[in-house]
């Protein structure tokens, strides 16, 4: 039989099984924050995927990988993050959109994946909701609520009752602050005063004065990790709330490894709640931390290069599933119910809502050779987003 030239045609010709496109290049496009104030999320993430590439011949799935980034800076401005977007899907004609630093950008973006059909891989936008905005939505960082809850039981638990909860006035922040009063509350805290800080230059100083003058047992925070959390950990130390005995707890993102060497001592006994710790006790960490070091020895590995890293797993395992084949539909039926072993420990996709099911770590910021690093002591395995339940 004369096979034609064409390779699709020779394919159809001989009788082969074409794996849908799984001889071209699959496209990967990022939306991230790679200049401004949340520059360092972009950093993490991208250090995150370059490596799992690194690791894997720049192949997922058996397809080769190109790579996509657009700077979204500063990543809360959701028209911007679209408009990168739109330029992916129609222009460099990616496969997969992935990324998202902050919930502004995902939620700005997900309809689009609805409206073009592309899976969309969210690496770190944390607002419960982000999800529900498209069914090809898939997030490999977590969630506030999920990474509330565990650190507000814990504290009702350790003789904490009185909280004053300070957290940044958008998505991630509302989230954080509802789960916080709800589990902390329920089991018999209460909350003595509360504070949403614009996202732009907050002045934390009248908030401090604040907290200081309430003195409740500990402050609540969540802000997005960066000069705000920074300016925060000192002021708390200059203005005495420290010595006027009152503590910090947080979500785990607070004092992430990406900031801690900046906020110094001050951030010691820091008691928080998170999925993922460069000082994490495992063989799969110890790989991950060994390899990031070689790769980026000027930085150090957080939750975000993490999420990042788990993203291209995903791709790479729903890709062995469907043949090679990014189309959406199919794309998201192979990642519902996956699991692996990330460096965070075990996880997987929750089928119900496409969400990331893992461990929480209640940890302490202690010194640990010389360098600040979160300790695990305690945990809450398996742990689904409790902002969907
Ligand atoms: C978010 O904008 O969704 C966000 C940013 C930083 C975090 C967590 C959530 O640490």
């Amino acid at each position: 039989m004369a096979c034609k030239k064409n390779l699709a045609a020779l394919a159809m010709a001989c009788g082969l099984a074409a794996s849908a496109g799984a001889a071209e290049p699959l496209k990967v496009g990022m939306v991230l924050p790679m200049t401004g104030p949340f520059a360092a999320y972009g950093k993490q993430i991208e250090h995150g995927v370059r490596l799992y590439l690194k690791q894997h011949g720049d192949m997922l799935g058996g397809r080769k990988v190109e790579l996509v980034v657009k700077d979204d800076a500063p990543g809360t401005a959701g028209d911007v993050s679209k408009r990168l977007a739109q330029e992916l899907v129609v222009q460099d004609k990616v496969d997969i959109l992935a990324g998202f630093g902050l919930t502004p950008s995902a939620f700005a973006v997900a309809p689009l994946a609805s409206e073009a059909k592309k899976p969309m891989v969210v690496m770190n936008a944390a607002t419960s909701a982000v999800t529900t905005k498209s069914p090809y939505l898939v997030r490999t960082s977590m969630t506030l609520p999920q990474i509330t809850a565990p650190i507000a039981g814990w504290a009702a638990k350790n003789g904490i009752k009185t909280v004053f909860t300070l957290v940044a006035d958008y998505g991630p922040g509302h989230d954080a602050e509802g789960q916080f009063k709800k589990t902390f509350t329920a089991a018999g805290g209460q909350i003595v005063g509360e504070v949403r800080s614009p996202m732009k230059s907050p002045d934390l100083a009248p908030f401090l004065q604040k907290i200081k003058d309430t003195k409740p047992d500990a402050v609540f925070l969540f802000l997005p990790p960066g000069e705000q959390t920074i300016a925060f950990m000192k002021g708390f130390a200059e203005r005495g709330l420290a010595q006027a005995g009152i503590r910090i707890i947080a979500t785990g993102d607070f004092t992430d490894e990406d900031i801690i060497d900046a906020m110094g001592d001050a951030a010691l006994g820091v008691i928080n709640s998170f999925h993922y710790a460069e000082a994490h006790k495992s063989a799969e960490n110890k790989s991950y931390v060994e390899a990031y070091y070689q790769a980026y020895p000027k930085d150090r590995p957080n939750f975000m290069s993490v999420g990042g890293y788990d993203g291209m797993r995903l791709i790479d395992e729903v890709l062995k599933k469907t043949g090679g084949s990014a189309e959406a539909e199919k794309f998201v039926e192979a990642a519902k119910g996956l699991k692996w072993t990330s460096p965070r420990g075990p996880v997987s996709i929750d089928p119900a809502t496409r969400d990331i099911v893992q461990t929480i770590y209640i940890r302490k910021v202690e010194k640990v050779g010389g360098k600040l690093q979160n300790v695990e002591f305690d945990q809450v395995p398996e742990f689904k987003d409790p902002g969907k339940q």
